[in-house]
């Protein structure tokens, strides 16, 4: 069995490297076929450094484009790849523009797809990812659903059962086998001179948030007031759409101390010692779960509704009294609450079922 695994950017990255790693050590014949949507160095090479994955074998290098670029580009691209390669399926992780070229580009040619985190929805089709994971969940005929919620709502969309494996979320994987690295060796929190439970940590880059000035302009205030109010140092490793953005619009960011993106060990340890996260990401949604760390999502909605069940995150928006009012109730909460990502075995899990030993 031939294994292709389509990825492009960050986060596909760290959630797809634990089924990179299970391949590896099981001798399955592999490549990766990087569409180049991320290419910056600390978006996308220091995560194949840092978590020690294979190269590459093509990279289609797509940069940055609009939606229909991006994806036109990807499609050709991963078309000729597959077709030189011919490989029995096709794995892509996520929601970005390279999931739906790898999966549409893989279906039209008859390749199998699977799809790893595959059943989520946040039922907001001006999101970007909506419509990619939509379009994936129905290209594709293994779909990995991390939850039972995810699987019940593919069932719900009438996706055939025997398609559907509830196996977790590669990124408690991830998290695992990183975490403890992490915590010895990263110097993230000696650099920036900062104490455990001291700091609050942000990750804003969505386009439906930093594309559009209110929205952007109301996170950064509601920033600014937490700074304030509680007196705590607000830590914004910022991504370059949010740089370019925030230039564009000429704000101002006083009260909040913005670096450059950051490698996985040193997320992962800011992460795991801040006192509070606030994000926009989907990764970084359930990797505050898993650490134990209360979590406010400056979003109307979230396609990780497990994470406001086990009480670990709240959805505040965008409006900056109301993101002070949900850090204050998320301060105030205890955070016994359970992981229900599953177990860090996801990666196990996808390939027995890909390579038939399940
Ligand atoms: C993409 C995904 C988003 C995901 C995010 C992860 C889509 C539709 N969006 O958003 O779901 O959360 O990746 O981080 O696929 N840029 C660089 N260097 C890079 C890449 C991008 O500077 O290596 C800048 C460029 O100015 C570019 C902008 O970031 O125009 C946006 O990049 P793009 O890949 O289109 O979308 P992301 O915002 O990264
Ligand atoms: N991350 C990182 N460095 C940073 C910010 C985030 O390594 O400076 C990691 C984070 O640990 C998580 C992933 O990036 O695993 C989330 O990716 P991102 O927020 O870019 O995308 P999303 O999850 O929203 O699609």
């Amino acid at each position: 069995m031939k294994v292709a695994i389509v990825l492009g950017t960050r986060p596909e990255v760290i959630k797809m490297a634990p089924v990179v790693r299970e391949l590896a050590r099981r001798n399955t014949d592999f490549f990766i076929l990087h569409t180049g949507q991320h290419y910056s160095y600390n978006l996308d090479g220091v995560f194949f450094e840092q978590l020690e994955l294979p190269q590459p074998k093509h990279n289609l290098d797509v940069g940055s484009g609009s939606h229909a670029e991006e994806t036109g580009k990807m499609l050709v691209g991963v078309e000729k790849a597959l077709l030189e390669e011919k490989p029995d399926i096709v794995l892509v992780e996520g929601d970005t523009n390279s999931v739906l070229a790898g999966a549409l580009a893989a279906a039209k040619l008859h390749i199998k797809v699977g799809h790893v985190e595959a059943g989520l929805r946040s039922y907001d089709r001006s999101m970007p990812e909506e419509i990619n994971r939509v379009l994936t969940d129905h290209l594709s005929d293994y779909l990995f659903a991390p939850t039972e919620i995810a699987k019940e709502l593919l069932l719900g969309e009438g996706i055939p059962e025997r398609k559907i494996f509830i196996t977790g979320n590669t990124i408690v994987d991830a998290v695992y086998q990183n975490l403890e690295i992490a915590n010895s060796k990263a110097k993230a929190l000696e650099k920036l001179g900062l104490h455990p439970k001291e700091y609050f940590l942000v990750t804003v880059h969505r386009q439906e948030n930093v594309d559009d000035r209110g929205r952007f302009g109301g996170i950064l205030k509601g920033l600014k007031r937490l700074s304030e109010v509680f007196g705590m140092r607000v830590i914004y490793p910022i991504h370059p759409r949010s740089t370019k953005r925030m230039k564009e619009f000429g704000f101002q960011w006083d009260g909040i101390e913005l670096t450059d993106p950051l490698d996985f060990l040193g997320f992962l340890h800011l992460e795991a010692n801040a006192r509070l996260v606030l994000t926009d990401s989907g990764g970084v949604q359930e990797e505050s779960c898993i650490l134990g760390v209360p979590c406010i999502t400056v979003r109307d909605n979230t396609e990780r509704p497990e994470t406001l069940e086990v009480g670990a995150n709240i959805l505040a928006g965008t409006i900056p009294e109301k993101i002070l009012e949900c850090s204050e109730i998320m301060l105030g909460r205890e955070n016994n609450w359970r992981n229900p990502f599953g177990d860090g075995k996801a990666g196990e899990r996808i390939v027995s079922i890909i390579t038939g030993g399940h």
